[in-house]
């Protein structure tokens, strides 16, 4: 499928007619940025998120897991950094409002319009109003005039004067709206923090932030959990949960929102040892990815040059995918110093510290983070997925899921409604679901039909009761990806589709 946004639209409506992911809010119009999860969606963020778990906790001695409060003590926010730093450089058009962010408007280069206009002729202390638009071309030279008219006319002044015109390159500023040219207001900082109010009063005393991240719930229980678990270092605490961040450009579908689910490990080390356990996790969280079926030609790994390092970090590198709006950031992985941990030893006075039998002395650890996004990973392995194949009648939409993400893991599908396969099917099913094996019952139209509605819910495999198992007691397993069919007694469903679901 070709990389582009109509491949985006199609995912974007597959995901709503399947029941993938829905608007927030929708009956109402909708809420820019919020998106809700439906059947399958639930589903495979669901599986994402244990697989994670599985890769980081279960399977592991050296990692344990960790669910902290979203609401967190504001003195968490002031040690990481977050009050302070946690902010993007704004600027408003001053005819629309309309917000951007400084740092996402190109230099730009043409005809600078000078106005002045007075506020009010008639008084005898005449203010006067500047205001300037920007003509990238010749022809947009009546739309900047337009512009000006319009933001003059907004202050009721019904005349302004041109003071001039000249050609300018507005090198590396933010002053002129992209859209119309008009003038923009000087950046102003504006923190990506939620704010809310702990109780029934309303006022500084009681403010409090939605988290940004998980990690700062780690890292403020690094000696519980370290000492609750007795872990020596290296050794990680795991959190999946919920973060908040007041984003000025969310988009792109789930990729970028202003509530997302994130997963975190930070992954304590002695300090001399911090750049082998990077290059460790830098590994460890690209194969995931393709463990789980991400197509390798589609991830690549690429290291932050030193102006994009985080204050607090030695050296980061992103996973990307490719998706179809571009190359883009599923993961960081970060070396990110003592930072944390010094920090909130300063701002709450407790020692952070840990005793090193080798070296027979306390020591604060480094911290290597491999920071991941469950809505980001769901809606890559979704588009990675994702395929048209076939012509005509054998044309179908797939979606090649990985079986242990898979929302449905067997569709069970009576040939007909009659001759006793309706029954047979539901006792299937129901063997199925006592093995907690997620599963599908479907009766209605043709076959060809109900494969094809499964190819698109990516479901890995079909049972079909037709009349052969009448007479034998065996079905037909369908595999999603070749479309190859054999049959097995029927009794031996379920140990067929657990064993193949275990192996792959
Ligand atoms: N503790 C480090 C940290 O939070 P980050 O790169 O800002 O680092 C980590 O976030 C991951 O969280 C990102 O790689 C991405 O997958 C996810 N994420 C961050 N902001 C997001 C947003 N606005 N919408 C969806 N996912 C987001």
């Amino acid at each position: 499928m070709a990389r582009d946004q109509d491949a985006m639209s199609a995912i974007v409506g597959l995901c709503k007619r399947r029941g993938f992911i829905f608007q927030s809010s929708e009956i109402y119009g909708g809420l820019n940025s919020c998106w809700d999860y439906g059947p399958l969606g639930v589903e495979l963020k669901r599986n994402v998120k244990e697989a994670w778990w599985k890769s980081m906790v279960s399977t592991r001695r050296d990692i344990v897991g960790l669910d902290a409060s979203i609401l967190m003590h504001t003195k968490v926010w002031e040690a990481s950094g977050h009050l302070k730093g946690f902010t993007d450089p704004l600027v408003d058009c001053l005819l629309t409002k309309k917000r951007f962010r400084a740092d996402h408007i190109k230099p730009q280069s043409g005809t600078v319009l000078r106005f002045t206009g007075a506020k009010d002729r008639n008084s005898e202390a005449v203010s006067t109003e500047p205001y300037a638009v920007l003509a990238t071309t010749k022809g947009d030279i009546d739309k900047a005039r337009k512009t000006a008219r319009e933001f003059y006319r907004s202050r009721g002044i019904a005349e302004p004067e041109l003071l001039g015109e000249t050609q300018e390159e507005v090198e590396n500023t933010t002053r002129f709206n992209p859209e119309n040219g008009g003038l923009l207001t000087e950046p102003r900082n504006f923190n990506l923090m939620f704010k809310t109010f702990m109780g029934p009063v309303e006022d500084d005393s009681t403010v409090v932030f939605m988290r940004p991240e998980t990690a700062q719930g780690i890292f403020v229980n690094f000696l519980n959990v370290q000492q609750a678990s007795r872990l020596k270092p290296p050794f990680g605490i795991a959190q999946i949960g919920k973060s908040f961040r007041n984003e000025i450009t969310p988009g792109n579908f789930t990729y970028r929102t202003r509530e997302f689910e994130q997963m975190e490990m930070e992954f304590f080390v002695p300090p001399n040892e911090d750049e082998r356990w990077y290059d460790y996790w830098k590994n460890a969280r690209f194969n995931w990815y393709i463990d789980y079926g991400i197509k390798k030609e589609n991830l690549r790994l690429r290291d932050h040059t030193t102006d994009e390092l985080a204050h607090y970090a030695k050296a980061c590198v992103d996973v990307e995918y490719n998706f179809p709006f571009g190359w883009s950031e599923l993961e960081g992985i970060a070396n990110r110093t003592d930072f944390d941990l010094k920090q909130h030893s300063r701002f709450s006075g407790k020692n952070l510290s840990v005793y090193d039998e080798a070296t027979k002395e306390h020591m604060v650890p480094y911290v290597i983070e491999p920071a991941a996004g469950a809505d980001r990973a769901a809606l890559a392995f979704l588009t990675d997925a994702y395929a048209v194949e076939g012509e005509g009648k054998d044309k179908r939409t797939v979606l090649r899921f990985h079986p242990a993400l898979a929302p449905i893991k067997v569709a069970v599908l009576p040939l007909v409604k009659r001759d006793g396969m309706p029954e047979k099917a539901e006792k299937i099913y129901n063997d199925l679901l006592s093995h907690s094996v997620h599963s599908f019952f479907d009766i209605n139209s043709s076959i060809g039909r109900r494969y094809a509605r499964q190819d698109e819910a990516g479901t890995p495999f079909c049972v079909t009761v037709d009349s052969q198992t009448l007479e034998d007691d065996t079905v037909t397993v369908r595999e999603r990806d070749s479309r190859d069919q054999y049959r097995i007694a029927s009794g031996l469903v379920v140990e067929n589709i657990t064993s193949k679901l275990r192996i792959s």
